[in-house]
């Protein structure tokens, strides 16, 4: 990875170049050719492939080749929980919920309730603690309208039977040189984060091992956690499993327009619970790049890929094409005064977070009819 920046699944730095990354790990680009097979199946596609904002793939023309052997796949995705979740992490389960509902197909999710334990060196929750969070952020997950019927959430903790036969099969075929070459770890890493990785891989195989024969599983995600799956990829072939193909979302960048929304930049970042006054507060402060006074934006414009405003709606709040480029029109020819502009988006948001606080309310009643232990 050059050095001006960094991405791995524990730390995410500097300005990513998406490309870089594709070309560097051996992922394929989300083609036209490609593009039209899917919409063979799903019709018009979900606004974050037409905009190439899940960019990139592994191996999803396979999964598509065996769909039409009628042999279908399952989707795999998690969440590792340290605090609630923020509009970023949405992302790709939103994507994972739009293939569900066009394939009809199963979903597997992994709350890994140790993950961030083990990986936060300076968490101050305990395991019991994370869990409880963690059970908020599946209310969280479920409200974005998976089916019950066809979803299955599990913790690690409560489905460590399961889990961690399965990891240590995994594990047995990981050195400790892999994960050092991997995630960078050092003599100071703890060893329960060395062996996580194991656990992470096996949702990947885990229908196949339920049904007694291999099912493709197709695993939606962003690129910081593509590195568990580089190293599990090869582990599942050599037990004996189709090796999980995958498709990349980018990060919903910072309100200031660094390229990754996390849970560490809190000031830049809109939590699913931030109250509305926070939530304007911290789009007022919002990178527009627009020109120094209204005056000059008037004159001169701003520029929609530098301007934060409009790359919200462009990832999140605004599916309509048509009604995203009259906004980014509108930011191009100076007619869209910064103050306004972020009034309208904060409106929106808190219109969005509003309306999904109340399905999460609704989904704690579901609850039981998603979740598995063991
Ligand atoms: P976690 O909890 O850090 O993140 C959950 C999912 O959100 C993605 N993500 C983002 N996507 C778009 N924009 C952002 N700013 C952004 N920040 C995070 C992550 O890539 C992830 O897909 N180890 C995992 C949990 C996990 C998992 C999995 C994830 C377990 N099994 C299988 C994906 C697939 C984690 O801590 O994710």
């Amino acid at each position: 990875m050059p050095e001006s920046y960094h991405v791995d699944a524990y730390k995410v730095e500097g300005k990513i170049d998406y490309d870089q990354f594709a070309k560097q790990y051996g992922l394929k680009p989300i083609d036209p050719e490609l593009t039209k097979r899917l919409e063979k199946y799903t019709g018009p596609l979900h606004f974050l492939l037409r905009r190439n904002i899940v960019f990139a793939h592994r191996e999803l023309d396979w999964i598509l080749n065996e769909y039409e052997k009628g042999n279908p796949f399952y989707l795999y995705t998690g969440r590792g929980t340290s605090k609630g979740m923020h509009l970023g992490h949405l992302m790709p389960f939103m994507l994972a919920k739009w293939l569900q509902d066009k394939f009809g197909v199963e979903i597997y999710i992994q709350i890994p309730d140790e993950e961030k334990y083990l990986a936060k060196k300076d968490i101050d929750m305990s395991l019991d603690e994370i869990h409880s969070m963690a059970m908020d952020n599946v209310l969280d997950i479920i409200a974005l309208g998976f089916k019950p019927a066809k979803t299955k959430i599990f913790f690690d903790t409560n489905y460590a039977n399961t889990m961690y036969k399965n990891a240590v099969r995994v594990a047995k075929h990981i050195t400790f040189s892999t994960v050092k070459d991997a995630f960078g770890f050092t003599n100071e890493s703890n060893i329960g984060l060395l062996f996580y990785t194991a656990m992470q891989a096996v949702p990947a195989f885990l229908k196949s091992v339920e049904v007694g024969h291999n099912v493709p599983c197709l695993i939606p995600l962003a690129i910081d956690q593509d590195v568990h799956f580089r190293v599990a990829r090869d582990v599942l072939g050599k037990l004996g499993y189709y090796k999980p193909s995958i498709i990349y979302t980018k990060f919903l960048p910072g309100l200031d327009g660094t390229s990754k929304m996390s849970s560490s930049e809190g000031g830049n970042t809109i939590y699913l619970d931030d109250p509305p006054e926070v939530v304007k507060k911290k789009v007022f402060r919002a990178l527009t790049g627009q020109q120094a006074t209204a005056e000059l934006q008037k004159k001169y414009g701003g520029d929609p890929d530098k301007c934060m405003v409009c790359q919200y709606y462009r990832y999140f709040f605004e599916p309509n094409d048509k009604k995203l480029e009259a906004i980014f029109k509108a930011e191009r020819n100076g007619t869209l005064l910064a103050g306004e502009h972020k009034a309208a988006l904060a409106d929106t948001i808190n219109k969005f977070l509003k309306e999904h606080r109340r399905k999460k309310e609704r989904a704690r009643e579901k609850l039981d009819k998603f979740i598995v232990s063991d």
